[in-house]
């Protein structure tokens, strides 16, 4: 799924061109980073990308830079979040494949550092999967985040260590993260989801009638063009803009969770940067050409001139040719709001 928009990595990610395509981490980008961790899962067919009509130039280059052809690049003509995203890729696969297939549903904002933790959970996963449940992964967690799922896992039903669910929520706010951290008891969702396809195709018809019909029609009905395949618009668009966390996770009982020790991170915003190791003693991290006097803590990213700091602590700092920005560290959510301001006054 590469089709988000990265809203609170601003100014570094941008509407056409976001976060799962700049080289954050490592030499790839994230996008590439993902793309090849599908590519290692054995007897995986070639990975199927979901992304926008926009992106479709950056996906193929990305891809053939590091000489993945891909088995299909579904490309969705306007942005309904992970929901129909998850619909379509299901419909695809079933259509192609039989409903017997399965699919991992992968987010493309993903830093995994353990490749072979990761096999290994994919692995206890696809068993769990034969069972018809939707597989997710569950991270331990570190800090009351309240940008990600919560789940509270119950018995262990398999030698994979696997666990039952038995609650899902997604983005809780503050006082219930802090709840859900002290009890011990949850872990975050890892955001990637393993299942059979008629099983999650069942259960979208159940939970989200419409966008089940309306995620068929937009496959069936698909323009075919130079490697790109391009869903049908009007069907796509009647597909209910929601996640899938909180359409079909938060709603559905049959669930399992496999946990995921992999140094996993979602780089979701300019935070990710202080879970990254760092070798400054004063806990800062920065890239580009950077100056600090009397400074802790902060997260600063300098493009493409010197950045100096001088008596700043705990703040992010990004200069990119046409816009910087500074906030404090604890406001890094509310970075969306400025590409929000950006968007009405256009
Ligand atoms: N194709 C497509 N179309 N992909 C999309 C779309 C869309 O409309 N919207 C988002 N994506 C992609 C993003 O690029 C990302 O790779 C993935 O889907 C997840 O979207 P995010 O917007 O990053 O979700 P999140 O991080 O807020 O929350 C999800 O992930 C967390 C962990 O990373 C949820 O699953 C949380 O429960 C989870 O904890
Ligand atoms: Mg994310």
């Amino acid at each position: 799924m590469a089709g988000g928009t990265g809203t609170r990595l601003w100014p570094l990610s941008r509407e056409q061109y976001p976060k799962q395509f700049l080289t954050l981490i490592g030499p790839l980008s994230l996008f590439q980073q993902t793309a090849q961790r599908a590519t290692g899962i054995d007897n995986a067919v070639a990975p199927v990308v979901l992304g926008s009509e926009d992106h479709r130039f950056v996906i193929a280059e990305q891809l053939q830079d590091i000489e993945i052809k891909p088995s299909a690049i579904l490309l969705e003509p306007q942005s309904r979040n992970t929901l129909a995203a998850a619909a379509v890729a299901a419909q695809h696969i079933a259509v192609r494949h039989g409903e017997d297939a399965f699919a991992f549903l992968m987010a493309a904002d993903h830093y995994i550092a353990d490749f072979v933790a990761f096999q290994l959970a994919t692995y206890a996963a696809a068993q769990a999967a034969t069972r018809d449940c939707i597989v997710t992964f569950g991270i331990t967690p570190t800090r009351p985040e309240t940008g990600y799922g919560y789940i509270r896992s119950g018995e262990t039903i398999d030698q994979n260590d696997v666990r039952a669910v038995e609650q899902f929520v997604e983005k809780p706010n503050a006082e219930t993260a802090r709840t859900f951290l002290a009890s011990g008891d949850y872990f975050w969702n890892g955001g990637m989801f393993l299942f059979r396809c008629g099983h999650f195709l069942e259960e979208l018809r159940r939970l989200e009638p419409e966008t089940y019909e309306r995620s068929l029609h937009a496959v069936q009905y698909a323009r075919q063009d130079n490697g790109f395949t391009h869903l049908d618009a009007e069907a796509f668009s009647l597909c209910r803009n929601d996640s899938i966390d909180y359409a079909v996770m938060e709603k559905t009982q049959r669930i399992a969770l496999v946990p995921l020790d992999a140094g996993w991170e979602d780089v979701g915003s300019w935070s990710y940067l202080d879970h990254m190791p760092s070798d400054d003693p004063s806990q800062n991290h920065t890239e580009g050409d950077v100056l600090l006097e009397d400074a802790t803590g902060n997260l600063v990213h300098a493009s493409s001139r010197l950045v100096a700091l001088i008596g700043v602590d705990d703040h992010i700092v990004v200069e990119t040719d046409d816009a910087v920005l500074v906030a404090p560290k604890d406001r890094a959510q509310d970075i969306k709001r400025v590409v929000q301001s950006l968007k009405r006054d256009k």
